[in-house]
């Protein structure tokens, strides 16, 4: 079979590391799955007058994970949380009332910041947001990542074996959870 995921990260930063980390997941998904990052920059702030006509921009988010047999959340921690636009971009997609986009799908969550505990904290509060609203949430092998600052070089290769191997432990859990939930 294959399978399309919706990649959505938490960050806008041109250099981000969650960027880089999730194009790096794609590279090694195994065979049949597709890995597209959804873009989020330019959804509007969520308002709930909007739900009768929701803009462009949130009705191409809502049709990719529609799409989709599965969504991944890569994301920085802001604040002990996620990021402002990471929540937006979850609230439009959830609405209007009954129609989330995200209903059924299974969920993967993986995290990097700088600090010591690898934004555990930004996918802890995803664990408690998605699943009002979403399909399972794939456990083990729970991945946070620090440190990922020389982790790839200027072309976005990853630099580290190490970390090749965690990123591909996960990326293949990942997929068999996918496959599992969508047969
Ligand atoms: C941060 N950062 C951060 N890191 C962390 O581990 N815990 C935190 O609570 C925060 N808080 C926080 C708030 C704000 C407003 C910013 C801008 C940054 C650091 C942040 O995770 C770091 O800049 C990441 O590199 C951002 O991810 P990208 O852009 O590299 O993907």
């Amino acid at each position: 079979m294959s399978y399309k995921i919706a990649v959505i990260v938490g960050s806008l930063r041109r250099e981000s590391f969650n960027h880089q980390l999730a194009q790096a997941l794609a590279k090694l998904a195994p065979q049949g799955f597709e890995l597209a990052i959804s873009r989020i920059d330019d959804l509007p702030l969520y308002n709930q007058d909007d739900d009768k006509a929701q803009a462009p921009s949130v009705m191409r988010l809502k049709g990719e994970i529609t799409a989709a047999q599965g969504v991944l959340f890569v994301t920085p921690e802001y604040n002990r949380s996620i990021p402002g636009v990471l929540k937006n971009a979850i609230d439009v997609a959830s609405r209007p009332y009954g129609k989330s986009s995200f209903l059924d799908k299974p969920i993967g969550i993986i995290s990097t910041s700088p600090g010591p505990l690898g934004g555990v904290s930004a996918a802890k509060h995803l664990q408690n947001i998605m699943p009002g609203i979403a399909g399972p949430i794939l456990g083990p092998p729970e991945t946070y990542l620090n440190g990922l600052g020389d982790a790839f070089d200027d072309k976005g290769a990853l630099t580290k074996e190490p970390l090749q191997k965690v990123l591909q432990q996960y990326i293949d859990a990942f997929a068999a959870f996918i496959d599992k939930q969508n047969r």
